[in-house]
């Protein structure tokens, strides 16, 4: 799978870890910063790697900040990206089944490494079960061509 990832400097330390357990299976990772713990601008990132899931040259897209709030906040302002902010494995779970989520959000001030390393296992292996969320996932769509996105 194509994987765009992204951090602050805030969540640099697991985007490392996401970037090399990614490498490790096989996918190929598209890594859009930071590129060291110095300070930078999460939206800077989240908008990155948005942009590159919206265009299509990434399947889905990881990112990391501290609470993952900000991250998930400026990624769902992209037109195409429903991005999910997870904190265990039922949410991680979740977003894919039910949300058909194209970009996860992790924190890593709230959530331990190797719990985010899981997330993004589950985040990657899980299909869209379709059926009666495809129309609820339509619906978002249709909101966002209502309310339109950047
Ligand atoms: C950076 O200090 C912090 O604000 C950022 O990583 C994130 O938590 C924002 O939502």
């Amino acid at each position: 799978m194509r994987v765009a990832v992204g951090s602050d400097h805030a969540g640099y330390d697991a985007k490392q870890e996401v970037v090399q357990m990614l490498e490790e299976h096989g996918h190929e990772v598209r890594d859009m910063g930071a590129y060291s713990r110095e300070s930078v601008d999460y939206p800077d990132i989240a908008v990155a790697v948005s942009e590159c899931v919206a265009r299509g040259e990434a399947d889905r897209g990881i990112l990391v900040c501290g609470t993952g709030i900000g991250m998930s906040i400026t990624a769902n302002k992209v037109r195409g990206i429903r991005a999910a902010l997870c904190y265990d494995e039922f949410t991680a779970r979740a977003a894919r089944e039910h949300n058909d989520a194209n970009v996860l959000a992790v924190g890593s001030r709230t959530t331990a490494a190797y719990a985010i390393l899981r997330i993004v296992g589950i985040f990657l292996d899980t299909q869209f079960a379709g059926g009666r969320h495809a129309a609820r996932v339509q619906k978002i769509a249709e909101c966002e061509r209502k309310h339109g996105g950047c």
